[in-house]
């Protein structure tokens, strides 16, 4: 069970913390679909905003939304909970998209970040964190690998936080 109290905030499921009561949010302590749809929707709600990738999942999901986040919610489940819930393809998805540049899983990764560290105790932060590099190297290798090339150092290493704000 879930011991944290964060509620997806409708319509947007951002989590901003009270100005008048400081950082006050609990994390969550443990995963379960509850958190899931929080952590999927709050994600989204973020890279939105980056001014790069934002444009492109606008492109891409225009009147769409909604199936892509029920989709990414099972994803999650999928992966983090291992109930089989997805069933889709991720590698295809993404080749498909001839826009996407080699430094933007590395973008993604940087809104993915500190979107779990707020969600999440740091523990748990650091093994959901961990699973996304593996995945995003992963996708960057069918995307742009070739004999011998490896993934950029920024699907390994935490540096390459987004500076922008969501919540
Ligand atoms: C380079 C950064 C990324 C961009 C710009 C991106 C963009 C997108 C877009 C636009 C779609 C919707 C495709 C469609 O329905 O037409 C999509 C699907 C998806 N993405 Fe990404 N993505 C990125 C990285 C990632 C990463 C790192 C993960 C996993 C950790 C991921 C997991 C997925 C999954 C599971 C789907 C659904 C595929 C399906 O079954 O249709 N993506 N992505």
């Amino acid at each position: 069970m879930i011991s944290a109290t964060a509620r997806p905030r409708r319509p947007e499921f951002r989590r901003r913390p009270d100005p008048r009561a400081g950082d006050r949010l609990r994390r969550y302590e443990q995963v379960d679909v509850q958190a899931i749809q929080t952590m999927v929707h709050t994600f989204y709600g973020c890279i939105r905003e980056h001014p790069r990738l934002g444009e492109i999942f606008e492109r891409r999901l225009a009147g769409r939304w909604d199936e892509h986040l029920g989709k990414m919610e099972l994803f999650w489940q999928s992966v983090l909970l291992k109930n089989g819930a997805y069933k889709g393809k991720p590698v295809p998805a993404h080749l498909k998209q001839k826009e996407l540049l080699s430094a933007d899983y590395g973008e993604w990764l940087g809104v993915f970040r500190p979107v779990i560290r707020e969600l999440f105790v740091p523990d748990l932060a650091d093994e959901i964190i961990a699973v996304a590099e593996r995945i995003a190297q992963s996708l960057w290798l069918a995307t742009f690998g070739h004999a011998g090339s490896n993934p950029p150092r920024e699907l390994y290493s935490q540096t390459s936080d987004w500076s922008g704000s969501c919540w």
